[in-house]
């Protein structure tokens, strides 16, 4: 039972060590349930076989991370949240950029899985601007997408979806901001030129936010359904990076089933329970 402890802990820190990401902070139960899956399809019968896998094949790592990781998504999730950035977040933060002299528009979706929270985003602003009579190009907006998975992000920019992951999406913004390609779905150019894709870890001590070495200033923070799967202390450290990284007055979205520690509650206004909206103080 100790050995099988051991070896289990051992796995963990060679990933710790490949990847920076410590698994050992997320969810045991997430995280054994996943690792035997990736087990199982190896044919290795023990953690200690597992190891001996990993040792001999280095590309069994990248599989392990992209299994341990949960990649979820789909276009417009949870439609209500788009429709709150549309008719309530985007109208204050342009009246917030009014009101200071500022046309820099920042946006982060952290957990961005294959891009189709960023992508919902982007189009969503292009939506709310055209309303207002108002061009992309009158602003400096970007909008960044990240993940710890790289590959995840490769598919991202390539912006090719089948149709499962388009199904929320209402037919007339179907038709302006997609391409059909055979059964799949192509985000069109001027979205994709609206955002870029990095990787990055959440869970990272040196980088709280991308790119790397920049004043953070994020207007908007999404990071929704990624943080269930960390452990408490974990979340803790996300979350004060995420206060860190948004100006005042900058909006936080997170998952249905995710909230703000304790301790940080006093430092952002809690604009919609149910949605999970809140903004920096
Ligand atoms: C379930 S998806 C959420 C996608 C999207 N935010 C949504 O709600 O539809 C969670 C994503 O978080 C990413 N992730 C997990 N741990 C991470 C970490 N430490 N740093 C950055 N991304 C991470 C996973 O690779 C996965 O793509």
């Amino acid at each position: 039972m100790i050995d099988l402890e051991k070896d289990f802990s051992l796995i963990l820190s060679k990933l710790y060590k490949m990847y920076g990401l410590d698994f050992s902070k997320y969810r045991e139960g997430t995280i054994k349930r996943r690792l035997a899956r990736r087990m199982a399809f190896t044919g290795a019968g023990s953690y200690r076989n597992y190891l001996d896998i990993l040792e001999e094949r280095p590309r069994e790592y990248g599989r392990l991370l992209s299994d341990l990781t949960i990649k979820l998504s789909r276009f417009f999730r949870n439609q209500y949240v788009f429709e709150k950035l549309q008719n309530e977040i985007f109208p204050d933060l342009f009246r917030q950029k009014k009101e200071g002299g500022k046309n820099v528009l920042r946006i982060w979706c952290a957990g961005c899985a294959y891009g189709e929270e960023t992508y919902s985003v982007a189009i969503t602003l292009v939506e709310y601007l055209k309303r207002k009579k108002e061009k992309t190009g009158d602003y400096d907006i970007t909008i960044f997408g990240t993940d710890i998975d790289e590959e995840t992000l490769q598919k991202a920019r390539i912006g090719v979806y089948d149709t499962g992951a388009v199904k929320e999406v209402k037919k007339g913004i179907l038709d302006e901001y997609f391409l059909v390609c055979g059964s799949h779905y192509q985000v069109v150019d001027s979205i994709k030129a609206l955002v870029s894709f990095t990787t990055h870890n959440l869970t990272s001590a040196k980088h709280i936010c991308p790119p790397a070495g920049v004043v953070a200033n994020y207007d908007l923070i999404l990071c929704r359904n990624t943080l269930i799967y960390f452990a408490t202390p974990l979340q803790g450290r996300v979350f004060s990076n995420f206060f860190r990284s948004l100006s005042r007055g900058g909006y936080l979205i997170l998952g249905r089933s995710e909230s703000i520690p304790k301790d940080l509650e006093e430092s952002f206004i809690l604009r919609n329970r149910k949605d999970r909206i809140f903004q920096k103080k």
